[in-house]
């Protein structure tokens, strides 16, 4: 089955996530911005990848996508329904909807239960299925993610880094998702294994139609799967748009610097240069006044420093720079 490419299952406007951290009982809490209204649409059957360096936001974004957390600010829509005015059944429904995958399967799979086990549980908790229907889906999912049926009766020490990701992912489809929010899910594993797990998730999004928020530091591990990309700094999104718009001609100076360090991804001139940041990554707790990555953009002009730049559309995406207009090639202008 394969559905309609354009139905939003996720819709996110201004999301923010700011948390308090205690300084102890006489002083007030510092409050650190973790991510600062960030907006997006994903759809059905399409992937959204977020990329940025650590610290940046990407995995509180995840957890307010899969409600683990509530934003402190903004909306989120998922499979059409107002999360933030939603109804404790509304919720559950749409916990269910919408499944995470980790880095690190193996500290999320039970050790002391069979793989049949771990695949059923789901079920178990939210469904009227019975015993025996259970056990069908859980092997015809371990097929469904590559995985021989003698496997339903294995515990999760038995596997692979890569298998271990692969029943990780067949967990996660159980209850039939919408969305996966995918945090890191190969960037522990060896690249050869790497690419197989990729390779799965992009059958898995033809054949069941899944919308993937997929989030890496690594612009190399999203460069095939994703349609969309989402470029985060400091809990901003600083150029946002279609993949392909992006790798070609990167606008935003960090997205640049992204692209120069990653090997193999033929871009523009600018992408292919070697752009080296400068500086330390700022503290989220105290971070620039004006544009977020003044402090070690190559471009800086005093404007940067005091006014932050909004996103704008530029050259068929999003891009939050004041002087991004210097990097558009004369054939992009006139589009
Ligand atoms: N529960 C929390 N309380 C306070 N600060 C937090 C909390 N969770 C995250 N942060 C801070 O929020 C910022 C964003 O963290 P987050 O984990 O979302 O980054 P990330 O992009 O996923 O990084 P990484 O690539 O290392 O996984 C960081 O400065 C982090 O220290
Ligand atoms: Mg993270």
């Amino acid at each position: 089955m394969t559905t309609s490419t354009d139905r939003p299952v996720v819709v996110a406007h201004d999301l923010s996530q700011v948390y308090k951290i205690s300084r102890g009982i006489f002083r007030a809490a510092d409050h650190l911005q973790a991510v600062s209204g960030v907006s997006f649409t994903l759809s059905a059957g399409r992937t959204l990848a977020v990329v940025g360096e650590s610290g940046c936001g990407k995995s509180t974004l995840a957890r307010m996508v899969s409600l683990i957390e509530t934003p402190t600010a903004g909306e989120l829509q998922l499979t059409g329904v107002d999360v933030m005015h939603a109804t404790a059944a509304q919720r559950h429904q749409l916990r269910r909807a919408v499944q995470l995958v980790f880095q690190n399967p193996y500290g999320s799979l039970n050790p002391r239960k069979k793989i049949g086990a771990i695949l059923e549980a789901p079920l178990e908790i939210n469904t009227e299925f019975t015993a025996d229907e259970r056990a069908d889906k859980a092997r015809a999912m371990l097929a469904l993610v590559g995985l021989r049926p003698e496997h339903y009766e294995r515990y999760p020490h038995m596997f692979s880094g890569g298998q271990r990701q692969r029943i990780a992912i067949a967990r996660a489809l159980m209850l039939k998702p919408a969305v996966i929010v995918a945090d890191e899910p190969v960037s522990a594993l060896d690249v050869s294994i790497q690419a197989q797990v990729l390779n799965l998730l992009a059958d898995l999004q033809h054949d069941l139609g899944l919308a993937y928020l997929f989030i890496s530091h690594d612009l190399g591990v999203v460069r095939h799967i994703a349609h969309d990309l989402m470029v985060m700094y400091l809990g901003h999104t600083v150029e946002q748009g279609a993949k392909q718009a992006i790798f070609e001609q990167p606008l935003h100076p960090y997205t640049q610097a992204l692209l120069a360090s990653t090997p193999g991804i033929a871009g523009s001139g600018i992408s292919q240069k070697r752009i080296v940041l400068k500086g330390e990554l700022p503290s989220p707790l105290n971070p620039p006044s004006g544009c977020v990555f003044s402090t070690r953009c190559p471009n800086v002009t005093a404007r940067c420093q005091t006014e932050r730049p909004v996103l704008r559309e530029l050259a068929g995406r999003q891009v939050a720079c004041h002087e991004a207009e210097q990097f558009v090639q004369p054939a992009a202008l006139q589009h």
